[in-house]
């Protein structure tokens, strides 16, 4: 009775999988909002290096991952696949429960796959600094300890909510050698201008982002990251789908669900592209769910349009489904899931019926992750819960219906920073928020006009 299912370091993937090579239909343009017309590589120059700007709109299938990215990513890759079989037993269901453990990177999370493969070709391309953006925590750390693997700078700024509920984090970063700053500060006119309108502003991801790309673009030898959302940061992701799909081969199953939280879309992306990319290719049927917090419904609640990625409206126009940019949702304890869009190619992918959206409120998904806790052993981190919540829902409606389903979730990182999201819940003192109809329509109502 196999647990984990290992693969050798040789079996580790060489090449990114990429799912616009597989979709019948095109992702819509990204637009730049002064002209209204299609973008150009040009527009990007100042924030990123060449090499990820042809990864953003490559329709090639397979993308090499250079080897120095490879040989940093054995690091902790492949990955563990566990079958949680005392999870199952808990639970008294037919199911089979597999995940995908991405907490055993260096940061705790899915987030290097990417900071590492952007660290590189950044430094390929004879950038000094890398000014980014973090929630939780868990990109900015990713980040800081890509920089200093590759001699590259860093500057985070740091969600101010987050900044003040996890220092440790902030720590990390760093320990890393990077240099947190609190979002939004005074150190740009993004910040300083939130600031003038809300001293007391808690910061979102939206404002962070203004921030960090505002910097990178008047700074020479500095470029901006972002640790999800955008094409290629998906691309790196899928390192994690494709070692799935061998390990299941080797577990004897295939998934009929794969799960996955969805911030701004980036581990739901890549657990979930390599198994779509084999329905689209009339492969293997398989059902996906993509999984939010109520407290930033995206998916679920907001509108498929074009809009800005950050706040201060700094960033391109892209089409997905979003909350309006100066949505600034509660301080939930899944801050990696603050973010008030969701990325185009998830987006693409909803629209197109291939992905069900589903919302959970933050109490039942702690309480799926303390089940969860207690039977396998790992703390998730607040984000991760919320696909644990829906793995064991899904587990739960085969004990009613007798069906012995198999369901993979991604388990995209631990919580062991997280701890007082824990103290908080068993203390009582956290409550689940939502939107009232009124409160949704008028953050949309600032949607840009397009077209
Ligand atoms: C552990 C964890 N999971 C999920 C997310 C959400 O991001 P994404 O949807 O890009 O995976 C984050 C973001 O910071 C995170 O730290």
């Amino acid at each position: 009775m196999d647990i984990k299912y290992l693969l050798s370091e040789d079996k580790m993937p060489t090449a990114w999988y990429n799912i616009q090579a597989d979709l019948s239909a095109p992702l819509p343009p990204v637009l730049h909002p002064g002209t209204g017309q299609p973008i150009t590589p040009d527009d990007l120059a100042p924030l990123f290096p060449t090499s990820l700007i042809e990864q953003e709109v490559s329709q090639e299938r397979w993308i090499e991952i250079p080897d120095e990215v490879q040989s940093i990513y054995r690091q902790w890759r492949p990955t563990p696949l566990y079958r949680a079989r005392r999870l199952e037993k808990a639970l008294d269901t037919p199911a089979k429960i597999y995940y995908k453990y991405e907490g055993v990177s260096p940061a705790g999370s899915h987030k290097p796959n990417t900071a590492v493969a952007q660290a590189y070709y950044n430094k390929q391309a004879g950038v000094k600094r890398l000014t980014t953006e973090t929630g939780a925590g868990q990109w900015g750390s990713s980040l800081a300890f890509a920089g200093a693997l590759f001699g590259l700078e860093v500057l985070v700024y740091m969600v101010k909510v987050s900044y003040n509920q996890k220092p440790y984090r902030r720590a990390l970063m760093e320990a890393y050698g990077a240099r947190v700053v609190a979002s939004p500060s005074e150190e740009t006119q993004a910040g300083r201008s939130i600031l003038a309108a809300n001293p007391h502003s808690t910061g979102s991801l939206g404002i962070a982002i203004s921030e960090a790309v505002e910097v990178a673009a008047s700074d020479e030898g500095s470029k901006y990251a972002l640790g999800s959302v955008l094409n290629h940061v998906l691309l790196h992701q899928t390192v994690i789908g494709q070692e799935a799909l061998a390990q299941m081969e080797m577990a004897g199953d295939y998934p009929d669900i794969v799960v996955g939280c969805t911030g701004g879309g980036s581990n739901f992306a890549g657990i979930a592209f390599p198994f779509l990319g084999a329905k689209l290719r009339g492969e293997r049927d398989v059902e996906i769910i993509a999984v939010e917090p109520a407290a930033c419904p995206s998916l679920t609640r907001g509108k498929y349009a074009y809009d800005f990625g950050d706040t201060a409206h700094l960033t391109p126009l892209v089409k997905m489904h979003t909350l309006g940019s100066t949505f600034v949702p509660e301080g939930i304890h899944a801050g990696g899931l603050r973010y008030h869009g969701m990325a185009p190619l998830v987006s693409h992918v909803v629209n197109l019926g291939l992905a069900q959206p589903r919302s959970e409120y933050q109490l039942g998904c702690f309480a799926a992750g303390l089940t969860f806790a207690r039977v396998e052993g790992i703390i998730p981190a607040p984000e991760a819960n919320h696909a644990v919540k829906a793995a064991i829902d899904e587990a739960l409606k085969c004990k009613e219906s007798g069906e012995s389903k198999v369901i993979l979730f991604n388990l995209c990182g631990h919580g062991h920073f997280d701890m007082q999201a824990y103290i908080d819940y068993q203390a009582g003192k956290l409550v689940d928020t939502e939107y009232s109809a009124e409160e949704v329509a008028m953050a949309l109502a600032g949607l840009p006009v397009v077209g």
